[in-house]
């Protein structure tokens, strides 16, 4: 055995065991036990480099490589070593480092297969890819991904080159330009893997393997001629249009990048000259890759929020195995599946079995699309139990409210609940907008009280406000953060203030789109400005996506006194129709989609989009000056995670950062005079 800081190589030539074949471990410094996960950093890549120079002067018959992490094989480039780039040309030497190694991996003249469990991203499937071979384990957390466009970069260690040849250029941008990710079967099926065996069987799956190594893998004709000459524009111009739906060139960069990289250079970024608007250098200086590594890093620090911080209610003590929701509503409905989904044990009350039945339908359809397997459908069916008597309260651990949105109604509820529940149980309300000052009222114990806040829809949108009110204890709300992060979504600890941090930043926005619709500005024109700030649907779609009753009530919770308040929303609702959900809102919705009368035309988008988002930078500032969220990085975290808003920008603080405080004040002196008091700046800029 030969040990480096993250390597570990067995190499014992006549052992019997091993017959000739030598086992190389990645185990991201192992000896002190600092990192869960396995990573790239320049060191990781120059003791690879080493471990190969070792393995060409002693070659064995063949190599296996392994994780020796119990999550996955790699997650990819060290993130942290992006953010201590000084300057782009940093950048590109990192991507040159990889490419190097990599080649000196593809170049060992033996047999070389990669056996990947768990998450193999970015630079880890791109190791996978120089080697000869690759086995996958075949459980469902296994997956292989190129997700370097959502970091705004591209595929740089030979993933870009490699991929193509293997599998063909359709289905590999197609892994690249959405960095999806796909787990063993779908792996083998497209060719990306040579077999799929579970993780237990590995070591022998390797020695069997490597006793007799077959041809390496060839892609089939028909994926084979996407990458000719004749055909790779074609293909080339095909992703294009199919990225150009999804994403503005000049906010997104990465995606035409990499079909450039791939069409015009081989993949090869070595091979761009820095002055091309794709080379490493370019996508490095262009703000959108740095918003979206920071991104990526505000997510993991959301995630620590429902983890290890806070030892004594950390992610695995924060005893909740039972919930039981009372609202079997959009929201109730839909949070108490996701919970099931998740493997807890769930019981769903409302006032009849009438109203809870179209939420046990609904999870029935999502549980089929998402397990695709009958007996785990069957056992997600299991953990959902409806429960008209409320048998639940009893003996759950976590009460989530969903009830309709009104204070006295849920009071009644809590008044009725609370001396049926266990004394440790948790009493959480998915209210939007009622403060928990009022809910606690008549609580014989208000610090088990607290906001567990989900979005609409509950399966897809990431972020959860964990709210405190005045009354909550601070177990509460570290076990809360821990229940929400052990159902896969983003835990965000806000204080309990009308509209909380996300509606409340959201609803000026909303608010002054709603203004200039009645100023007589189309709403064809107002979405299209929305877009191009890069919001992912325009505000006016949006209020119809969200349910004008719902937009309605929301605005009026949060209405200023003074400021503008939008009449046709109010006449729509009175009219009953509600937006998408009623078939008619702002715009008549045909089977989904709403009907837009024209374009912007050539009006100039810019000075609407700067009029709709900077009530909502303000309203940021405001936040973080009364301390609704912890810091303006956490603040920009849940807007994004929240709602959408614009990534590539970095949130609304960002935004203000980048564009500069003494311009956007200026616009908003302007849009005072013009527009009135709404648009006076928050006492926070003064400190920013
Ligand atoms: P909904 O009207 O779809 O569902 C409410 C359900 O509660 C109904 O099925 C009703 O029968 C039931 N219910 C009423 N009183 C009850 C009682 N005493 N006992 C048992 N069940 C009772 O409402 P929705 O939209 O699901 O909202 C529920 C809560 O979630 C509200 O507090 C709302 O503010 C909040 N919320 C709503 C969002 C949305 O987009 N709709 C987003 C985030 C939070």
């Amino acid at each position: 055995m030969q040990a480096w800081k993250h390597w570990r190589l067995e190499h014992t030539p006549n052992a019997s065991d091993h017959s000739g074949l030598a086992f190389l471990y990645f185990d991201k410094s192992y000896a002190d036990g600092s990192e869960k996960t396995n990573t790239f950093s320049s060191e990781a890549l120059h003791e690879l480099a080493d471990v190969c120079a070792q393995l060409k002067r002693n070659p064995p018959k063949a190599l296996a490589i392994f994780s020796a992490k119990e999550n996955g094989f790699a997650a990819g480039a060290d993130i942290d070593e992006f953010t201590r780039f000084k300057g782009a040309e940093e950048a590109f030497a990192f991507t040159s480092l990889g490419n190097e190694v990599f080649d000196q991996v593809a170049a060992l003249p033996f047999p070389t297969l990669a056996m990947i469990h768990g998450f193999c991203m970015g630079g880890g499937t791109e190791l996978a890819l120089a080697c000869r071979y690759r086995i996958m384990d075949d459980g469902a957390k296994s997956k292989m991904a190129l997700p370097e466009v959502m970091l705004g970069i591209v595929p740089g260690w030979g993933g870009a080159k490699r991929l193509p040849e293997l599998i063909g250029a359709a289905q590999a941008l197609d892994l690249m330009l959405t960095g999806r990710g796909v787990d063993g079967k779908k792996a083998k099926r497209m060719g990306l893997v040579d077999d799929v065996t579970p993780r237990r069987h590995f070591a022998n799956a390797a020695k069997v393997f490597l006793a007799k190594p077959r041809a390496p893998h060839q892609p089939a004709f028909r994926e084979a001629i996407t990458n000719w000459p004749i055909i790779r524009g074609l293909v080339a111009n095909m992703s294009r249009k199919t990225v150009a739906q999804r994403a503005r060139k000049d906010h997104y960069p990465a995606p035409y990048a990499i079909i450039d990289l791939w069409e015009k250079f081989g993949g090869d970024p070595r091979a761009v000259p820095a002055s091309d608007p794709i080379s490493i250098q370019s996508l490095f200086s262009h703000p959108t890759a740095p918003n979206l590594i920071r991104i990526f890093k505000l997510q993991d620090r959301l995630k620590a929020l429902g983890g290890s911080a806070g030892a004594a209610a950390g992610a695995e003590d924060f005893h909740i195995k039972h919930v039981h929701v009372i609202g079997a509503g959009v929201m109730g409905g839909d949070i108490a599946a996701w919970c099931a989904l998740r493997g807890f044990k769930v019981t769903l009350q409302d006032l009849d079995h009438g109203r809870i039945a179209p939420a046990i339908k609904r999870a029935a359809e999502a549980y089929k699309k998402r397990l695709k397997l009958p007996h785990l459908v069957q056992a997600a069916m299991d953990r959902l139990m409806p429960d008209v008597k409320g048998d639940g309260v009893a003996h759950c651990d976590l009460v989530i409210e969903a009830i309709v949105e009104n204070a006295e109604i849920k009071k009644n509820l809590y008044a009725a609940i609370e001396p049926r529940m266990k004394a440790s149980a948790i009493l959480a309300t998915n209210t939007s907008s009622i403060p928990l000052q009022e809910l606690s009222i008549g609580l014989a114990r208000p610090e088990r009280l607290v906001g567990i806040h989900f979005f609409n829809p509950v399966a897809q949108m990431m972020l959860v406000e964990i709210v405190e009110g005045p009354g909550t204890s601070a177990e509460t709300m570290q076990r809360s953060q821990a229940f929400v992060k052990k159902i896969d979504k983003l835990p965000l600890p806000v204080k309990s203030a009308p509209g909380f941090l996300v509606n409340r930043i959201l609803t000026p926005y909303m608010t002054e789109a709603q203004v200039m619709l009645a100023e007589g500005i189309s709403a064809e024109t107002i979405d299209a400005a929305a877009k191009e700030f890069g919001m992912p649907m325009g505000p006016i779609e949006l209020a119809d996506v969200v349910g004008l009753d719902v937009g309605l009530a929301v605005g009026r919770e949060l209405h200023k006194p003074g400021n503008p308040q939008p009449a046709r929303i109010q006449e729509l609702v009175e009219a009953k129709k509600l937006g998408k959900k009623s078939g008619e809102g702002f715009y008549k919705w045909v089977n989904g989609k709403p009907q837009k009368a024209h374009g912007s035309g050539t009006v100039d988008l810019a000075p609407l989009w700067m009029r709709m988002t900077l009530p909502a930078v303000n309203e940021a500032v405001a936040c973080v000056r009364e301390g609704i969220v912890a810091d303006a990085d956490l603040c920009d975290a849940g807007i994004i995670f929240g709602t959408g808003f614009a990534p590539h920008r970095g949130g609304p603080l960002n935004y203000l950062r980048a564009t500069g405080k003494e311009k956007l004040l200026a616009e908003m002196k302007s849009l005072e005079q013009q527009h009135g008091q709404r648009f006076i700046a928050d006492a926070g800029w003064a400190t920013l």
